[in-house]
């Protein structure tokens, strides 16, 4: 976003800019791959037609930087700056990286992780070549990282393009139609392919009657999008409806242990793998929301992933089956059906019964991606079945690409959540851990396999900026450093963004954009937050429009669920075993103790496990009605000296970007004083509880 990136039709280039290839630009870089120096007996080719594609979009990555940088491409043995080598003897994923004496050598078993390899030297700049010699193996620490387009191939009356989507229309589809021109699909693969995503499910999980055709009719169009994905090293997966034997097919039932069923997906499984031989599987959503599934022939979710996963299974195929199943028509006067139970119910009692090849995918939170939310105890109790977290980088909860809301530390914190605590027994076992296989007990098919992995919601449409607020790309980088390592630091990772992002033609960054987008960006999840979800009560979201903006009891008497039970004397989801829904009961020790107790429930989450009056007193000292109000009028706050921050960077964005980036932050602070008085108006006309500070409340 320097000011080389002028405005002009196309796509702006995220984080990759020319200015961000300045080090890597400058140098003598040499390849020794198979394909540019001679064919190399033994190098394992990772699929079918993928190496060479990739080899060859590295060769033109190491041109084009060393064109625009004047370095050079040059022999392996003309002592180059950087070497970057295919080595047979490193395992398929990741790549080793060594330093000595200035000079760098990366190397990878494959195309694709030699090509991640050239995009780690990218990130680290000047870093890279400098400092004492260094010999470090850098692998992912899950080997399925993945995103989910919930795009639509034709436009949806309601849904629009893209479900949730608000960066415009979608890059694959327009209308009806697979885009003739899918290159700026390619482009987004050299996105993802620099942060370490390598499968891209190009659906959305709600498979309407067109969707379902990519998996049949349509199957060329779905092989020239995974073509336009290849270069990267991206392999492409498909969302679909478990009632195609029957939409497609004309079978008269779609019964997963029905033979002509098995026989029907069988079969088309093999027409995708023989049009796209390195495809990666399929997506679904079943008895979900309206989706068919397998409970409409009395059979259960094992039995529904099982006969995909089987169709699949010759070709090397997954099966990602979400867990996003609950009665969305449930009784609101009905206070024992809880929401948050229902994927722990119809899933928990399976484990052990999905096949090796199935991946089950959880959303991180037991509701669905609230700004806050507890983390959903299915991921703790499924030793014996690949799970995977998924994440929603569309901001569909938390500001809709209107707000700045960096979610990194909110991701984070979901990865590094301790579901067994940090002591005995768990020995401090993460989330992040149990989608890589290594949960405790985790059965050893599932340890073999590496655990499920990680998807997430893309925040990608065809917008100029990608993601519609131009901050919103640090959203997609960190989404895919963290899924490389879940360990980083979100303010390092958005450092490393801003390195990438900002930096000017010579590859440097002017220390006070640096330092304002910390200032704006570090925090702004929890500013949300602190506007919108107090205490972890969710879903104060408008239904009518689309979850944007606040209604405090949009949802509270709705067949969707309920969400506060707001009365004069307090407010609070009751989910106890002792009183409640008994929901805390699906956590092992010790958070099924911690969150039963008002003593020890933290307060982050206190109404997302209690009723509580306004009065209870938080461990801050100050009471909850109070709570509401200070962080709402926090909130607003913070907004406006996020504004301030902005303003005072006058002249140092590029122009396009400042102009869209001024548009929402006054968007966003119109929005957050709309929270405000709503959110504080209701609690007070409800409570009666005057703000001991006397601030304005209507
Ligand atoms: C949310 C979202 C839907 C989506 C669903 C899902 O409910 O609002 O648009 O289809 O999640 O994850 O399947």
């Amino acid at each position: 976003m320097s000011s080389e990136n002028v405005v002009d039709a196309a796509p702006h280039p995220a984080w990759l800019p020319d200015g961000a290839l300045a080090a890597v630009g400058r140098r003598r870089v040499a390849l020794r791959t198979p394909e540019l120096s001679g064919p190399a007996a033994g190098i394992p080719s990772r699929g079918p037609d993928t190496s060479p594609e990739v080899l060859a979009t590295l060769r033109a990555e190491v041109e084009h930087a060393t064109t625009a940088h004047g370095g050079d491409v040059v022999a392996p043995d003309a002592s180059p700056d950087l070497l970057l080598a295919l080595s047979p003897e490193l395992s398929a994923d990741g790549f080793r990286c060594v330093r000595d004496g200035g000079r760098v050598t990366v190397t990878a078993a494959t195309a694709t992780a030699l090509l991640h390899g050239w995009f780690h030297v990218v990130r680290r700049g000047e870093a890279a070549f400098t400092g004492p010699d260094a010999d470090e193996r850098h692998a992912p620490a899950t080997a399925l990282r993945m995103l989910n387009q919930w795009d639509n191939v034709d436009v949806h009356p309601y849904m629009g393009q893209v479900e949730r989507g608000y960066a415009g229309g979608s890059i694959f589809y327009d209308a009806g139609v697979v885009r003739a021109d899918l290159s700026r699909v390619t482009e987004y693969a050299r996105l993802l392919a620099s942060i370490g995503i390598d499968r891209v499910a190009i659906n959305n999980v709600n498979v309407h009657a067109r969707e379902a055709r990519l998996l049949t009719d349509d199957l060329a169009e779905t092989a020239r999008v995974a073509a336009a994905l290849r270069p990267y090293g991206v392999r492409t997966h498909l969302a679909v409806s478990f009632a195609s034997p029957m939409t497609l097919g004309g079978l008269s039932t779609a019964d997963p242990l029905d033979d002509a069923v098995r026989a029907w997906w069988s079969d088309a499984a093999d027409r995708v793998w023989a049009a796209i031989p390195d495809f990666g599987g399929f997506l679904v959503k079943a008895d979900s929301e309206g989706q068919p599934g397998p409970f409409a022939y009395g059979r259960d979710h094992a039995d529904g992933a099982n006969l995909l996963a089987e169709a699949v299974a010759p070709h090397g195929g997954v099966v990602h089956w979400r867990a996003f199943v609950y009665n969305h028509t449930q009784d609101w006067r009905d206070r024992t059906t809880d929401r948050a139970r229902a994927a722990y119910d119809h899933f928990a009692p399976l484990d052990g019964r999905f096949a090796e090849n199935v991946i089950v995918q959880v959303k991180h939170g037991p509701l669905d991606f609230q700004a806050r939310e507890a983390v959903s105890p299915v991921l703790a109790a499924m030793p014996r079945t690949r799970v995977a977290l998924e994440l929603q980088v569309t901001q569909e909860y938390t500001g809709q690409q209107q707000h700045v809301c960096y979610l990194a530390p909110w991701w984070r914190e979901n990865l590094g959540f301790q579901p067994w605590g940090a002591g005995s027994g768990g020995d401090g076992v993460t989330v992040a851990d149990v989608v890589a296989g290594r949960g405790p007990d985790a059965a050893p098919a599932v340890a073999a396999a590496g655990g499920g992995g990680i998807a997430a919601v893309s925040n990608v449409g065809d917008d100029r900026f990608w993601t519609g607020h131009p901050l919103a790309q640090a959203n997609l980088y960190a989404y895919g450093r963290l899924t490389w390592d879940p360990t980083l630091d979100p303010a390092e990772i958005l450092d490393e963004w801003i390195s990438l992002t900002f930096a000017g033609p010579d590859g440097a960054v002017d220390p006070q954009v640096r330092q304002t987008l910390h200032a704006v960006m570090d925090d702004s999840w929890r500013t949300y937050e602190s506007y919108t979800a107090p205490l972890g009560v969710g879903f104060m979201v408008s239904p009518l429009r689309a979850h944007y903006g606040p209604d405090v009891d949009g949802y509270e008497y709705s067949k969707w669920g309920t969400y506060h039970f707001a009365d004069r004397d307090g407010v609070g989801v009751d989910r106890t075993r002792a009183t409640g829904t008994g929901f805390t009961g699906q956590y092992p020790a010790p958070w099924r103790d911690v969150y039963e107790s008002l003593e020890t429930c933290p307060d982050e989450l206190l109404l997302f496990f209690h009723h509580v009056p306004y009065s209870h007193v938080l461990r801050s000292g100050t009471t909850v009605i109070q709570h509401i109000y200070d962080t709402h009028f926090a909130g607003v706050e913070q907004v406006r000296a996020t504004i301030a921050a902005w303003e005072a960077l006058d002249g140092r964005i590029a122009a396009d970007v400042d102009t869209c980036v001024r548009e929402r932050l006054a968007e966003q602070l119109r929005s957050a004083t709309e929270w405000r008085d709503q959110l504080n108006t209701y609690f007070f006309r409800k409570s009666g509880v005057p703000d001991v500070h006397g601030r304005t409340i209507y």
